[in-house]
C-alpha cells in the first residue's frame, strides 16, 4: 500500500491532504482516520457503498467484469479443478496446500466432526417447527459454552483449534438441526466419507437402512460449499469483524454472521428465489410478475438478481448453473418447471430495459435451490447449507483481523438528526 499521493479535501476554505491508498488490484482508497481529528467532520455513507472497513488479502471481486478470486486463484478455476477443503486450506493460509499438507489438514478437520454429546440435549430444547437456521444461530453460539479451551483469542494456537473446530462441526449442526426438524434420529458424521458426503450422508441416512451417498451428488455438494466459501466483506463477514472487532470469542462471532446471513437480502435469498419460482409457477405467468417487480409499489423483487458488487454475471452463477444442469440430468430430470421457469425468467429479465440499465444480472443464489431442491433438501435447509459453507471465509477474515496489530474496536459515527438539548418535562406538565 503506497502512500505517496494524497487527495485534496476543502472545507470552508480550509485544505486538508489525505493520502491515497492503492490496492493490488481494484480502486484507490482515500485514507480519512485522520480526518475527524484534523477537520471535526465525519464522513457519511449508510450502506458503505463507497467505504473500504479493512484491508485484506483474502478475496477480490472486480463487479464491472465480474470477476472473483480467492488469495487470486479464480473462482471458475478453484471450482472446477480444487475442492471444497482445499478452497478452505487456501483461504485461511494464503497458499494452496502441497499434498503433505492436504492430508493434514483434511485429518484435523475430519477429527473434529463430532460434537460434544451434551449438545444434543441443546437440540431438543428447541421446538422442532422451528427453522434450521434459528437452531443453529443457538447451537453455534452456545459452542463457546461447551469448548472453553478455544476461547482464548489471544492465544494462536487456541484461535487455530476454534477454526478446526467451526470447519469441521458446522456440518454435523446443519444436519443436525434439519433431522431434528424433522423428526429423525441425529446420524453421527463417517470419517472415512469426504467433507460433502460425510453431510449428505449426516442429512439422508437413516440407522433403518443403509444410505450409499451417490459420488456425483457429493460433488456438486461439494462444489456449492466452493463456490460460497467466501465473498469479501458482505453483511454478514462485517458483522463477524465488526463482532470479533470487541475481543469476542469466535464462536458468539460467527453465531453473529449466521444470523445477519439468514436475511432474504443476503443468505435467504436462496430460500426466497425458490418460493418465488413455485409462487410464478409456469412460464405464461412471469410476464405479470416482471410487471409485479417493475412497479415500485409492489415491493416485490427478483429474488436471486442484482448485488451490491456485480455490475455483471456474478461468475458463481454461470457454475451455479451448469452444476444444476448435471445435476438434474443425472437425476434423470429433464422437465424440472422450476428450472424452465428460472431460464425463461432469466432470459426476459435480461432483455428488459428496467434490468439493463440498473444493471441486475443473477446471484450466486438463482439456481443453486434448484440444485438443492433436485438433491433432496426442503426449502428451509438452503441458507444453512449457505452458513457452513460460508464459515471457512467468516473464520478466515475473522483469523485475518485478529492478526492484524492495527486492529480498533469497530465503531462507527452517526449524522445525528434528533432533537437538540432540551429540558426533561415533569409527567404532569406533558
Ligand atoms: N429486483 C428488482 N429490482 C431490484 C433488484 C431486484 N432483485 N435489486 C435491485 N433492484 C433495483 C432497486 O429497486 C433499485 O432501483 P431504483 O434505482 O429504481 O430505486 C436499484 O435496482 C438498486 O438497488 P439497491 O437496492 O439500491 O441495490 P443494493 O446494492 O442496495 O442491493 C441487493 C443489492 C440487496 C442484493 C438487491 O439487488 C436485492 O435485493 N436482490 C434480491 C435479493 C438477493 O438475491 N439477494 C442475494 C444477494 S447475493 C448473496 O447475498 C448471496
Amino acid at each position: 500500500m503506497a502512500e505517496n499521493r494524497t487527495a485534496t479535501l476543502t472545507i470552508d476554505g480550509k485544505e486538508y491532504a489525505l493520502p491515497i491508498l492503492s490496492p493490488t488490484e481494484g480502486p484507490d482508497c482515500i485514507d480519512i482516520r485522520k480526518l475527524y481529528g484534523q477537520a471535526d467532520v465525519f464522513t457519511y455513507d449508510p450502506g458503505f457503498t463507497s467505504t473500504a472497513a479493512c484491508d485484506s488479502t483474502i478475496t477480490f471481486i472486480d463487479g464491472d467484469k465480474g470477476i472473483l478470486t480467492h488469495r487470486g486463484y479464480p473462482i471458475e478455476q478453484l471450482a472446477e479443478r480444487s475442492h471444497y477443503l482445499e478452497v478452505c486450506y487456501l483461504l485461511l493460509y494464503g497458499e494452496l496446500p502441497s499434498a503433505a499438507e492436504l492430508e493434514k489438514f483434511e485429518t484435523t478437520v475430519t477429527r473434529h466432526t463430532m460434537i460434544h454429546e451434551q449438545m444434543h440435549n441443546f437440540f431438543r430444547g428447541f421446538r422442532r417447527d422451528a427453522h434450521p437456521m434459528a437452531t443453529m444461530v443457538g447451537v453455534v453460539g452456545a459452542m463457546s459454552a461447551f469448548y472453553h479451551d478455544s476461547l482464548d483469542i489471544n492465544d494462536p494456537r487456541q484461535r487455530e483449534i476454534a477454526a478446526y473446530r467451526l470447519i469441521a462441526k458446522m456440518p454435523t449442526i446443519a444436519a443436525m438441526a434439519y433431522k431434528y426438524s424433522i423428526g429423525q434420529p441425529f446420524v453421527y458424521p463417517r470419517n472415512d466419507l469426504d467433507y460433502a458426503a460425510n453431510f449428505l450422508h449426516m442429512c439422508f441416512a437413516v440407522p433403518a437402512e443403509p444410505y450409499d451417498v451417490n459420488p456425483v451428488l457429493a460433488r456438486a455438494m461439494d462444489r456449492i460449499f466452493t463456490l460460497h466459501a467466501d465473498h469479501e466483506q458482505n453483511a454478514s463477514t462485517s458483522t463477524v469483524r465488526l463482532a470479533s472487532s470487541s475481543g469476542a470469542n469466535p464462536f458468539a462471532c460467527i453465531a453473529a454472521g449466521i444470523a445477519c446471513l439468514w436475511g432474504p437480502a443476503h443468505g435467504g435469498a436462496n430460500q426466497a428465489t425458490l418460493e418465488m419460482l413455485r409462487q410464478i409457477g409456469t412460464p405464461e405467468n412471469i410476464p405479470d410478475f416482471i410487471a409485479k417487480v417493475k412497479d415500485k409499489s409492489s415491493n416485490v423483487r427478483l429474488m436471486g438478481f442484482g448485488h451490491r458488487v456485480y455490475k455483471n454475471f456474478d461468475p458463481r452463477a454461470k457454475v451455479m448453473k451448469q452444476t444444476a444442469d448435471e445435476v438434474l440430468e443425472l437425476l434423470g430430470v429433464h422437465d424440472n418447471p422450476l428450472l424452465q421457469v428460472a431460464q425463461e425468467l432469466e432470459r426476459i429479465a435480461l432483455q428488459d430495459d428496467y434490468f439493463i440499465q440498473r444493471k441486475l444480472y443473477p446471484n450466486v443464489d438463482f439456481y443453486s435451490g434448484i440444485i438443492l431442491e433436485a438433491m433432496g433438501f426442503p426449502t428451509a435447509m438452503f441458507t444453512p447449507i449457505f452458513a457452513l459453507a460460508r464459515t471457512v471465509g467468516w473464520i478466515s477474515q475473522w483469523k485475518e483481523q485478529l492478526a492484524d496489530p492495527q486492529l480498533k474496536i469497530g465503531r462507527p459515527r452517526q449524522l445525528y438528526l434528533g432533537e437538540s438539548l432540551r429540558d426533561y418535562i415533569e409527567i404532569e406538565n406533558r
